[in-house]
């Protein structure tokens, strides 16, 4: 059988870092996997080389494509930190082929027009799929439900709801977008913050910002809102996911939610599973976040907790910001960094370096979980004939410096500028076509390239 153009080869490669076989993709789908494809397939009958793109994998872990629940890609109306196009990018070369972009844009993407808008675009950039989520209260003001069936029956066919930057606060207004979410099965994925009890927060409430004169930002904020919102779940029978879980303590609240049946998941950073509120020390607004880094034994119980299944996933909150909104004092500075392209780098350096997760955790919580939250039927999948071809190919020896000058967003805002990080993504591939490789994205209008 010969190879068209619409089939890509990839040889010596190592699924969920076992033993080494060979892909052969058409149309999208993976056609034959094991020893001795490439040697079948890769040449015609007289030995020449067949017209197909090869990608030659040896020692390259593959996994499913990566899928993020929280990114910020800014546009519409934050162009000067992100543009769908730039945030693609990065994802793609953060070996992501799905991201979930929230709400809080300019406008908002509180109504049909907006989320289809954003959903066309990405598809028209066409690096990874863009999938918009929908402000759950109009104009992301808490007070009055943004019209959610209509945004779910759109174009966009929107399946996670959120005011991400800001929380849900009224209950009442939570309960009703419970309510609406478990008639039209989509999920509510919520900002955990009580605003009264963070108002003018810093940093985390904790010896680091007594120290540095910062206004404390209490774990009971998290904490007290999941509690309440697992019982507002439980009620209505609707799926909650809790963003950026940051504090130990919220972990008991979902053990127990989870153990009595209530249907919650829950997200963890790459920033809080590595970095503590130590580093707040220098006052660089680059580790402003919200919710605020924490501390070391925070940091120790979102990983066991990841590794347990208690956090099902790990969500970026890629959150790119201009030099002119971050390069300011501490107070003035807007809160959040980029994850993108570090996410992989830190997972590895975290949780699979010290013996806590191995590749097929990994690809659970990069990929398998979070595309099941969000109902995606084509992405998270397992990696065998008939599934589409849609995957990061991970070098588990490669090592990178992160430079956020170099990096694909628009704003540099790393907080892991300058370190060493293991793990590099040497190409990503969306339904069969090379979307980033070797640091370098690949257009859908300028081809896969020559083999
Ligand atoms: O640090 C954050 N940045 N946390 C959020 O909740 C919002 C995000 C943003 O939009 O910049
Ligand atoms: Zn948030």
């Amino acid at each position: 059988m010969n190879g068209t153009a619409n089939d890509l080869l990839i040889v010596g490669v190592r699924p969920y870092g076992e033993d080494p076989v060979d892909l052969l993709v058409r149309d999208g789908v993976v056609a034959e996997m094991g020893p001795g494809v490439a040697e079948r397939h890769g040449r015609d009958a007289d030995g020449g080389a067949i017209d197909m793109v090869r990608l030659d994998a040896d020692g390259l872990v593959l996994l499913p494509g990566f899928v993020d629940l929280h990114t910020h890609l800014r546009e519409p109306g934050g162009e000067e930190s992100e543009t769908i196009e730039t945030g693609s990018a990065a994802a793609a070369l953060g070996g992501y082929t799905a991201v979930f972009a929230m709400p809080n844009t300019d406008p908002v993407a509180d109504s049909a027009v907006v989320v289809e808008y954003v959903r066309r675009r990405g598809e028209e950039v066409g690096l990874v799929d863009v999938h918009p989520v929908g402000a759950v209260t109009v104009g992301l003001e808490g007070a009055k439900l943004a019209e959610l069936g209509t945004m779910a029956r759109s174009a966009a066919q929107v399946r996670v709801f959120s005011d991400d930057g800001r929380c849900v606060n009224d209950p009442l207004v939570m309960r009703r977008a419970l309510e609406y979410a478990s008639a039209l099965g989509v999920v509510i994925a919520q900002h955990a913050e009580d605003h009264r009890l963070t108002a003018g927060a810093q940093a985390h409430d904790g010896v680091v910002a007594s120290r540095l004169g910062l206004a404390g930002w209490p774990a009971t904020a998290e904490e007290t809102v999941v509690a309440r919102d697992c019982a507002l779940a439980r009620e209505a029978g609707a799926a909650l996911h809790v963003c950026h879980v940051s504090s130990a303590r919220t972990l008991a609240v979902l053990r127990a939610a989870k153990a009595d049946g209530v249907r919650v998941s829950a997200e963890v950073t790459p920033h809080h599973l590595l970095l503590t509120d130590t580093v707040l020390s220098g006052y660089d607004p680059v580790h402003k976040v919200n919710p605020p880094l924490r501390t070391a034994e925070d940091g120790a119980a979102l990983r066991a907790a990841l590794v347990d299944g208690t956090i099902d996933v790990v969500a970026t909150d890629h959150a790119p910001h201009a030099a002119q909104y971050k390069d300011t004092e501490w107070a003035a500075a807007r809160p959040g960094m980029l994850g993108l392209q570090t996410a992989l780098s830190v997972v590895v350096h975290a949780l699979v370096e010290p013996g806590l997760l191995d590749w097929r955790g990994v690809a659970r919580v990069l990929s398998e979980r979070p595309a099941e939250i969000a109902g995606l039927p084509d992405q998270g999948r397992p990696i065998a004939v008939g599934e589409p071809a849609t995957f990061a190919l991970v070098d588990p020896d490669g090592v990178w410096t992160v430079r956020g000058a170099t990096l694909a967003s628009r704003a540099a805002n790393t907080p892991y500028e300058g370190m060493r990080l293991p793990a590099t993504v040497a190409a990503t591939v969306l339904r069969g076509r090379i979307t980033a490789r070797d640091g370098r994205v690949a257009r859908h209008d300028e081809g896969q390239g020559t083999p």
